[in-house]
């Protein structure tokens, strides 16, 4: 899968690629990012991809030739890669935007198991909106705040996918029992030691349940911390939940009996 980026800063990149589970995705092929500086595809001697925005106010806008000529370099590399442009194989060109839908799991699972896609990263006050009309696909955000740009937002969607290549996380049950994967949070994760000392001179101990070496329960505790979790903080992912048919009856037994949701 194959993930084009048009930026001005490519060399905040570099590091993702280097290090951790996700460097394994890139090592062996599974993930192939190709970096397109923007300041490439401009034109005179200050090479400026920016001007003063049309009606005043304060900032700088990226102006639409110079990312034309970068797009329209991308459309023509993935081509020459094999990597096909008619209707459905096309790779969506994706705008990074505080305006856009809000990146989350499921899109980022649609992202893991398409074509890849066309990064695009703004800068400054942003885009020419003409830019945009005529060739985004899908504007996305990480959420409700500011950044100064949008390199942040594609490493976040990279990362995201890369680790949901197959090969990529060494257990391929990891990211099953993520949150979000099956629409709840995750349950907490503890490891050695069994008891860790408190200031006081008491111990935090590891719950009995988890040292039990019994599966169903394990598994179930798992669930309930799981529910809980989700209860209290996203009751709207357990209303989502419910929707869809994934809570069992001994899960709503359970949510009943916390008393913290609206019952169904
Ligand atoms: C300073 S911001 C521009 C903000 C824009 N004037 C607004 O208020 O919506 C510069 C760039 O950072 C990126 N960016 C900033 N915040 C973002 C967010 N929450 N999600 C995705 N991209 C973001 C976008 O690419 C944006 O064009």
């Amino acid at each position: 899968m194959r993930f084009d980026v048009i930026t001005l800063f490519p060399e905040l990149f570099a590091p993702h690629l280097e290090v951790g589970v996700t460097r394994r995705a890139y090592v062996d092929g599974k993930l192939q990012l190709q970096l397109w500086p923007l300041r490439d595809f401009a034109e005179g001697n200050y090479r400026r991809v920016d001007d003063r925005p049309f009606g005043g106010g304060p900032g700088m806008v990226m102006m639409a030739p110079p990312l034309e000529r970068a797009l329209d370099a991308v459309h023509a590399a993935r081509v020459q890669a094999g990597e096909g442009t008619g209707a459905g194989h096309r790779a969506p060109l994706i705008h990074f935007s505080p305006t856009g839908r809000r990146l989350d799991q499921a899109l980022v699972r649609e992202l893991a198991a398409g074509p890849g896609a066309v990064l695009l990263c703004g800068r400054y006050e942003g885009i020419d909106q003409r830019f945009i009309d005529r060739h985004v696909d899908m504007e996305v955000s990480l959420g409700d705040f500011v950044l100064s740009g949008g390199e942040l937002p594609a490493l976040v969607l990279l990362d995201a996918v890369a680790r949901l290549q197959p090969g990529v996380l060494q257990d391929a049950a990891s990211h099953q029992q993520d949150s979000f994967e099956d629409g709840l949070l995750d349950c907490p994760h503890y490891s050695r030691p069994e008891q860790l000392p408190r200031a006081d001179g008491g111990v935090d101990a590891v719950p009995q349940v988890l040292l039990s070496g019994h599966h169903g329960r394990i598994a179930r505790w798992r669930r309930e911390r799981s529910l809980e979790l989700t209860a209290r903080r996203r009751p709207d992912l357990i209303a989502a939940a419910r929707a869809a048919g994934r809570l069992s009856r001994e899960d709503e037994r359970f949510l009943q009996a916390l008393d913290i949701e609206p019952k169904p």
